[in-house]
């Protein structure tokens, strides 16, 4: 299970800050729970590890091994919240170099994620001349980079396969009564999958928007759901000494509030780095408004160490930095050099593990005596379970959080700003005016 030690962050904390934000945290957890708070129209997050759709579920599993046996690759449209979530499931349970491995599962590429001419000219040629099938995965259906996306593959299938082909191969993920997607896929007969109303993009990775690509990589989702079911009967308790999520929800707003603007969330395994990606979207979209929030960063360990190490240590003192450490699965003992040429074979026959661990605890300690506050998230192996742990807890923090910082965490709507400048210098009807007045500003 889950532990989070916040010893080094306490010298940083006013003593007593954990019982003096426990009501505050009784009321966020409340809204939680009873849907009540800003925002709780979109809380449908808070149960689903329980209470998701058995029968959906039992059809993602079955579309999913339907796509392991028609094609060699799966590529996946969509952005920001019906993106990140199944890349970084995918990328943590099943590794980044996926797509390079030996294995029975299929290919899967993403894309529709950015306006990159040469991405998508690359995806095309991954493709190559394989079996492919499409899961396109958008609410509204009418997001710019992953609906021009699907023209696209849409039209490469349809070239491919001949139109009923086409239809055989391509999975909608949208929602269940509105938007052009959904008119779409109603049309054309597409197996449609739910983005449910009650769940918001960037809390939607336990819903069909993630759990299809992540079980055509053959992850086990039931497991996935369990460990998040479990964290969430963690994060429903109220005893604050019980509870994990309260802690750290109050142990971040606190350094928020005494000046640490910057959280900066750091791992030690590089299969975590789209975990971090989607992290930044789940945090960064849901306390960044009305000027207040704090700043998701992230980081590699020890990789970074070597770069931007130097910041986290000298730079301005705006950060803490909260770890997240897995127990390593396997065991690799260091070699021995006869000739000891780079002088480290006082570490002989000691596993890189063991290396690892003085590393974070040396790391801890110099940054903590640099002014970083510290929280550690201990977690088991990577695994299904432990994966569905550490989503469930970064999003029920963030809910709290949300609520904390007196901001509705659910919604988003700074996104739309470039949006609409974006539509209007493309020439989009409607928008002449705004064209004119943004053209003489460039
Ligand atoms: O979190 C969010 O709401 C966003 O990241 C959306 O998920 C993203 O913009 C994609 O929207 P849609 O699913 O409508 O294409």
């Amino acid at each position: 299970m889950l532990t989070l030690n916040l010893t080094n962050a306490d010298s940083f904390l006013p003593q007593d800050y954990l019982t003096s934000r426990k009501p505050r945290l009784e009321q966020a957890a409340e809204m939680l729970a009873t849907h009540s708070g800003p925002g709780g129209d979109f809380t449908g997050w808070v149960t689903l590890p329980r209470d998701y759709d058995k029968e959906e579920f039992a059809r993602i599993q079955a579309a999913a091994r339907r796509i392991q046996k028609q094609s060699q690759v799966l590529v996946v449209i969509g952005i920001g919240g019906s993106y990140l979530g199944a890349r970084a499931v995918i990328e943590l349970l099943r590794s980044p170099n996926y797509n390079l491995k030996q294995k029975d599962t299929p290919d899967v590429l993403f894309t529709g994620n950015g306006l990159s001419t040469d991405a998508l000219l690359e995806t095309i040629s991954l493709i190559g001349d394989r079996d492919f099938s499409v899961n396109v995965i958008s609410k509204s259906g009418t997001t710019t980079e992953s609906a021009i996306a699907f023209r696209i593959f849409k039209g490469m299938l349809e070239e491919k396969y001949g139109k009923e082909g086409a239809r055989e191969r391509i999975y909608a993920t949208t929602d269940k009564s509105r938007g052009a997607l959904k008119g779409l896929a109603d049309a054309e007969g597409y197996e449609e999958f739910v983005v449910p109303d009650a769940i918001g993009g960037r809390y939607s990775v336990l819903t069909a928007v993630g759990l299809l690509p992540i079980a055509v990589a053959g992850v086990d989702i039931c497991q996935l759901m369990e460990g998040a079911e479990t964290m969430m009967e963690v994060c429903a308790k109220t005893d604050m000494a019980e509870n994990p999520a309260w802690q750290y929800a109050a142990a971040r707003y606190e350094l928020y509030r005494t000046g640490k603007k910057i959280e900066v969330l750091a791992a030690y395994e590089p299969s975590f780095r789209f975990m971090a990606e989607w992290w930044k979207q789940l945090y960064g979209e849901s306390e960044g408004k009305e000027h207040k929030g704090l700043f998701p960063a992230s980081v590699e360990f020890t990789a970074d160490l070597h770069s931007m190490g130097q910041y986290i240590q000298q730079g301005q003192r705006l950060m803490f930095e909260t770890v997240v450490r897995f127990e390593p699965k396997g065991t690799f003992l260091i070699p021995d050099d006869p000739e000891n040429v780079d002088g480290l074979n006082f570490l002989s026959g000691k596993p890189l593990s063991f290396v690892a661990e003085q590393a974070l605890r040396g790391t801890i300690l110099a940054h903590v005596d640099g002014g970083v506050p510290n929280i550690l998230i201990r977690m088991p192996q990577i695994s299904e379970s432990s994966v569905g742990y550490l989503i469930y807890f970064f999003e029920y923090v963030c809910g709290l959080s949300g609520y904390l910082l007196g901001v509705n965490p659910f919604d988003q709507p700074g996104v739309e700003a470039y949006k609409k400048n974006m539509f209007a210098l493309l020439g989009k009807p409607g928008y002449e005016e705004m064209k004119q007045k943004l053209e003489s500003r460039l």
